[in-house]
């Protein structure tokens, strides 16, 4: 393998919290700057707040300079991630003593967590805006020209802005995001989703079927469907609402899936984030019955013991989860898996973190996102657990799984290494303007040259060498 070819920038680290900047269409006067962090679903929020704020006078910017408003649409899933997002804010302040008219305003799980304390306590910002609060923004924005500040962090136990179309604010134009579902009623002990995000619901399959049969008629030949748990999407038919009346047929997430594959075969069709104690056989069944959807499934384990999956209030053992990776292997032998893995968990030992390692040993995952336990207030974890893995041995532990999940992957990679397979083009590397990448059906990443190829067509490549990341290929023609 050559070193110097390291493509690894390639893969997707936008579950790692990472920040984006995003540009919208140029017609409005005012000007709207938007950063994101976080997870895809507050990406895909950040394409719904575009478009209600370009119905009302705003375009987004990519100069922050010239921005009349800024927008940060936040993450609160680790306390390094809302440190980060206060550094910026810090930076914003500075911006805004020097420009009086200039309005900073914080959307999403931070928004909802801290409610008016950004306002009160450290005067950072002049809105804030919970995430099903969004149609109000203009209002909110308005409010505050009189000097006075904005607060809306009503939780909705309807909302699920399925009537708002998105302004595609991603840079290739050939995948995209699509909402299916809000809010999680699963109440994992660590985790502070079900505050900020509130109570589940599901979308009208119709409005979804809609969404990505505009996005194929735009050019768009990826769509993933998003929600925190996907199998529990639930639509009842004749009601027309997602409050289920059991004498009513209902739509289920693997039927969803199937409506959304029929879009057309061109359309390739991936969803996240699966739960193990609901992914069904008919989900996998539904996969392998339809090409266009992508073999590849983010089924987060947090950990490979059964007693840590307890005080983590997850709903399954190790064995069921291992159960659950069999019944999608039966069906689809060369699906790829992911996952996530939170070390040093609350009372987690070194035996329960070597259980991690076996299962991690034994599933030989496509790729994993790792994290060191991070207590979040409020959640059950921190009412009922000690936080008492030391720092220095949650990361130990992390370092360990990292490790571990870079042989698995580079071994993963491995195996496509001199085989033909379809590709969709997304866009030019970021290594070398000569080159192209897209993945295959399991996500894997392929780098190719570009002759004549765009994004958005699909091609057949064969690797001849690769990283843990990226592998390096031809295009057969
Ligand atoms: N500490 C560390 N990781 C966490 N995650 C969620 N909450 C926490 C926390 N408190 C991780 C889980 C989840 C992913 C999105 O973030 O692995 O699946
Ligand atoms: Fe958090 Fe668990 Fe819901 Fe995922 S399923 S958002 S980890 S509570």
């Amino acid at each position: 393998m050559d070193s110097k070819l390291d493509y690894n920038k390639e893969i997707d680290e936008s579950m790692q919290g990472d920040a984006t900047m995003v540009e919208g269409e140029q017609t409005n006067s005012k000007k709207l700057y938007l950063e994101s962090y976080g997870c895809q679903m507050n990406f895909a929020d950040s394409e719904i707040v575009a478009s209600i704020m370009s119905q009302n006078g705003y375009n987004t910017t990519k100069n922050v300079d010239e921005a009349d408003v800024i927008l940060l649409n936040t993450c609160s899933i680790r306390e390094n991630a809302e440190q980060r997002i206060r550094k910026r804010l810090t930076e914003f302040k500075k911006k805004k003593d020097t420009n009086a008219e200039l309005k900073v305003g914080i959307l999403g799980c931070m928004a909802e967590r801290l409610k008016s304390q950004l306002l009160e306590e450290e005067k950072l910002v002049d809105i804030v805006v919970g995430p099903d609060a969004y149609r109000s923004l203009p209002d909110l924005v308005k409010e505050t020209e009189t000097g006075q500040k904005a607060v809306n962090v009503l939780l909705s136990r309807e909302e699920t802005y399925a009537d708002i179309s998105p302004v595609r604010l991603d840079k290739n134009g050939v995948t995209a995001f699509i909402s299916i579902m809000r809010g999680c009623d699963n109440m994992c002990s660590f985790c502070v989703v079900p505050f900020t995000r509130g109570r589940e619901r599901s979308r009208d399959p119709e409005t979804i079927v809609g969404e990505a049969k505009e996005l194929f008629n735009k050019g768009y030949r990826e769509v993933t469907l998003l929600g925190q748990n996907v199998d529990s999407y639930r639509w009842n038919v004749n009601s027309k609402k997602e409050i289920i009346d059991p004498a009513q047929p209902t739509v289920n997430f693997a039927q969803l899936l199937e409506k959304v594959a029929l879009v057309s075969t061109d359309l390739r069709v991936r969803f996240s984030t699966s739960h193990p104690k609901d992914l069904t056989d008919e989900v996998a069944e539904t996969m392998a019955k339809h090409e266009n959807i992508c073999n590849y499934i983010h089924l987060p384990v947090q950990s490979g013991n059964t007693e840590v999956l307890k005080r983590m209030n997850r709903g399954y053992s190790r064995e069921w989860y291992l159960d659950r990776i069999k019944a999608i292997k039966e069906r689809i032998p060369d699906c790829a898996i992911s996952t996530d893995i939170i070390t040093g968990f609350c009372g987690e030992t070194e035996e329960e973190h070597q259980d991690t390692v076996s299962l991690m040993k034994l599933v030989e995952y496509d790729y994993a996102y790792m994290f060191a336990y991070s207590e979040r207030p409020k959640t059950l974890a921190e009412r009922k657990f000690e936080d008492d893995v030391p720092e220095e041995v949650k990361k130990r532990r992390l370092t360990e799984v990292i490790d571990l999940q870079q042989a698995s992957s580079l071994k993963n990679n491995q195996k496509y290494l001199n085989k033909e397979y379809k590709v969709l083009v997304e866009g030019v590397s970021r290594r070398s303007e000569e080159h192209m990448f897209g993945r295959n059906s399991q996500n894997a990443v392929f780098v190719f040259p570009r002759k004549d190829k765009k994004p958005g067509d699909y091609v057949t490549v064969k690797a001849y060498d690769c990283t843990a990341a990226t592998l390096l290929s031809e295009i057969v023609e």
